[in-house]
């Protein structure tokens, strides 16, 4: 019997059809697996109660449009959530329609709403490779630093003594095998200023919000795959230089974006990794997290039982880090996903990726989350 097929059975799956994971490795199934898990949970309370109780924080990103619009969505949110991570409103595209024009209409909103509800808010971010207005590319050499640093005070600064904690830059290596030796993916402020870009965004967020916890952003630390491995050096080897230079870089965020179906989750490289992020005195956030459901199984009840274990086996992991203070999920419902554009499945089902359903109902991942919080040491 191959492995896929006896997983499948395992997992209760019956005729299901084997995952065709394409591209995707398994590993042989361990006496470790217990796929028979399930999920209980004890009592009622929230996931933020849940986080709190260990002295974690948890909440999640949304859009502008959805705790605008979708009043019983933005109820759940208030409940299930301890902080707000506006998702896209404090980007340079929405932010900077034009050169002399800022627009925090959402931005603004988002940060009321967290405020009515008693949420902590987190900006998300200063400085991306991604989801530039088409004027940035007018910025020279000779500008740059001028340009980065009037729009990194003036944002910081209208938020500041509000702001928990900013993604000051994000992803400068970002998984992508650069041909420079520090890793460092090229993007517009690459080209104008160097790696110096980095020391004075997080210089200007500092001088403009000193109460702000100041965060390096980055992804693809996760799985014991080469382009992951180098990625989690460089970004180690980025953390050195920052705190050799005294640049005021206070935590490292890993998103946590995971893939259910990819097996090469090796807890002892992720866990050396964080040990060492915290041995430079950094605190650690994870903030974005979401498990694709995109290379899958069809059947829903071995999709959930897989996008539940992911999130937990993960979180169990990170969480016994004393320095992980944060778990954000890019989302809390299906409803509201990136991944429903970006991680679509080929047989166009709706994905299952977060917390809550698109009916707003919890999912195993909710217990899978849930558990891992309540297993989580106590922070001191
Ligand atoms: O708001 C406009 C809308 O007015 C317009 O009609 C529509 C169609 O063009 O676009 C809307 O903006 C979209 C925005 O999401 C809000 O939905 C942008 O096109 C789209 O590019 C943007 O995608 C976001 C993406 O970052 C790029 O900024 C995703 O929602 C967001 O989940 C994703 O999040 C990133 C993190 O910031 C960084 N880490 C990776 C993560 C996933 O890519």
């Amino acid at each position: 019997m191959t492995l896929s097929r006896r997983r499948t059975l395992q997992l209760g799956l019956g005729a299901v059809a084997a995952a065709g994971c394409s591209g995707v490795e398994r590993r042989p199934v361990q006496a470790s697996d217990n796929l028979q898990q399930n999920f209980s949970v004890n009592g009622q309370m929230q996931l933020k109660q849940r986080a709190a109780a260990k002295g974690i924080i948890y909440g999640s990103a949304s859009n502008y449009s959805p705790l605008k619009q979708d009043p019983q969505f933005a109820k759940l949110f208030a409940e299930t959530c301890g902080i707000l991570v506006p998702e896209n409103s404090l980007k340079w595209g929405p932010l900077r329609p034009a050169p002399d024009r800022f627009d925090f209409t959402e931005a603004d909103w988002m940060a009321q709403y967290a405020q009515q509800n008693k949420l902590l808010l987190r900006g998300h971010t200063l400085v991306w490779k991604h989801s530039n207005p088409d004027w940035l590319e007018s910025v020279t050499s000779r500008t740059a630093e001028k340009v980065l640093t009037e729009h990194i005070t003036t944002v910081v600064k209208r938020y500041a003594g509000r702001m928990h904690s900013w993604d000051v830059v994000n992803e400068a290596i970002g998984g992508i095998p650069s041909w420079r030796s520090d890793g460092l993916q090229t993007m517009p402020w690459l080209t104008t200023l160097d790696k110096d870009y980095i020391e004075i965004a997080f210089r200007a967020a500092a001088a403009a919000d000193p109460r702000a916890l100041l965060v390096y952003n980055d992804n693809s630390v996760e799985y014991d795959i080469p382009v992951h491995n180098r990625t989690r050096s460089a970004i180690l080897e980025l953390l050195q230089y920052l705190k050799s230079r005294k640049v005021p870089v206070q935590a490292l965020g890993i998103q946590g974006h995971l893939d259910a179906a990819e097996t090469r989750f090796n807890a002892n490289k992720l866990r050396q990794f964080l040990k060492d992020v915290a041995s430079l005195g950094l605190k650690i956030l994870i903030t974005e997290l979401d498990v694709t459901d995109q290379n899958l199984p069809a059947d829903q009840t071995a999709r959930d039982r897989m996008v539940a274990r992911a999130y937990e086996e993960y979180l169990s992991v990170v969480l016994d880090e004393p320095a992980v203070i944060g778990v954000i999920t890019w989302g809390i419902s299906d409803r509201y996903t990136w991944l429903n554009q970006s991680n679509s499945r080929k047989d166009g089902l709706p994905v299952r990726v977060l917390p809550y359903s698109d009916t707003l109902t919890r999912k195993l991942a909710w217990n899978a989350i849930a558990r891992a919080f309540d297993a989580a040491p106590k922070r001191g």
